[in-house]
């Protein structure tokens, strides 16, 4: 079924310059990127974004890695799109990821792990609105 995703490359990823290489993963397996931006997440958009994890004991560090600097965010569309890239981007905590994932090959650590996906279509429509609303 042809779906959309959202993907946010985190700061770890613009600031090492894997921003072609990652995004070339999903070309490479036949997804469109039909939305691009690089931009700085603000406090306040970064907290409504995180929202679900909000009580949750790594927020606050998840916050600050976040707006520390910018991100790039796309939209990435093609056959079942948001089960490919999660399956495409790994574990989220990297040392544990798969090699040939997302994570795996570049991520460093749970905070600092590259790169953000949508994980149902549900979360692709808010998560959307919000970035590129
Ligand atoms: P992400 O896919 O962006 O969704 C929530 C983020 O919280 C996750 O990737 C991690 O970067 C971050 N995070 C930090 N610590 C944890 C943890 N212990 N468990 C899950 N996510 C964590």
């Amino acid at each position: 079924m042809e779906e959309r995703t959202l993907i946010i490359l985190k700061p770890d990823a613009v600031k090492r310059r894997l921003i072609g290489r990652v995004l070339a993963r999903f070309e490479d397996r036949g997804l469109n990127l039909i939305a691009l931006k690089l931009f700085r997440l603000s406090d306040v958009d970064a907290r409504e974004f995180y929202s679900i994890h909000a009580d949750k004991h790594f927020f606050n560090e998840l916050i600050a890695f976040i707006t520390s600097d910018p991100v790039v965010a796309g939209i990435v569309e093609g056959r079942d799109a948001v089960n490919v890239v999660r399956m495409m981007i790994g574990n989220t905590n990297s040392p544990k990821a798969e090699p040939g994932t997302v994570r795996g090959d570049f991520g460093l650590g749970t905070t600092d792990n590259i790169i953000h996906a949508s994980d149902s279509p549900d979360s692709f429509e808010k998560e959307s609105k919000l970035i590129f609303s």
